[in-house]
């Protein structure tokens, strides 16, 4: 029997940091929250946003042409500034659930960077 290959498709890891503009709310930021939710649920993304002050840091985990391609559409967006691109990288599975973006206090960011 011919053994035909599962299609394998890569995920990787991203980890950025970013400042939001001063004129952002916490209102804002849940919004944000709220649309990213559905959008990388809808893209099989997921992953953290955390935010201290104006400081973000976000993970976004899922397809690697996905998450590419939604790191261009954030980095573009006029909200925040100084977008830092601290890793990316290749993973075998997503250490989130599918929930699709959530918003996580800093130092969970911080105790991740310990154990993923
Ligand atoms: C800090 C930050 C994090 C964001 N994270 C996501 C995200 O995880 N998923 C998402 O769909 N949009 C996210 N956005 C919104 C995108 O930057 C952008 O508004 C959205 O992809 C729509 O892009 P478009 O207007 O170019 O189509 C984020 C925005 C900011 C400022």
């Amino acid at each position: 029997m011919i053994q035909t290959e599962r299609p394998v498709r890569m995920l990787i890891r991203l980890t950025y940091t970013s400042t939001f503009r001063p004129h952002i709310t916490d209102a804002d930021i849940d919004g944000i929250t709220e649309k990213a939710a559905a959008f990388n649920r809808r893209h099989s993304i997921t992953g953290i946003l955390a935010v201290e002050g104006e400081r973000v840091c976000q993970i976004l985990e899922g397809p690697r042409e996905a998450v590419e391609q939604l790191f261009e559409s954030i980095q573009r967006d006029q909200r925040h500034y100084g977008v830092v691109e601290l890793d990316i990288s290749t993973i075998e599975k997503p250490a989130f659930e599918d929930w699709g973006m959530v918003r996580r206090p800093m130092v969970d960011i911080v105790t991740l960077a310990f154990s993923l």
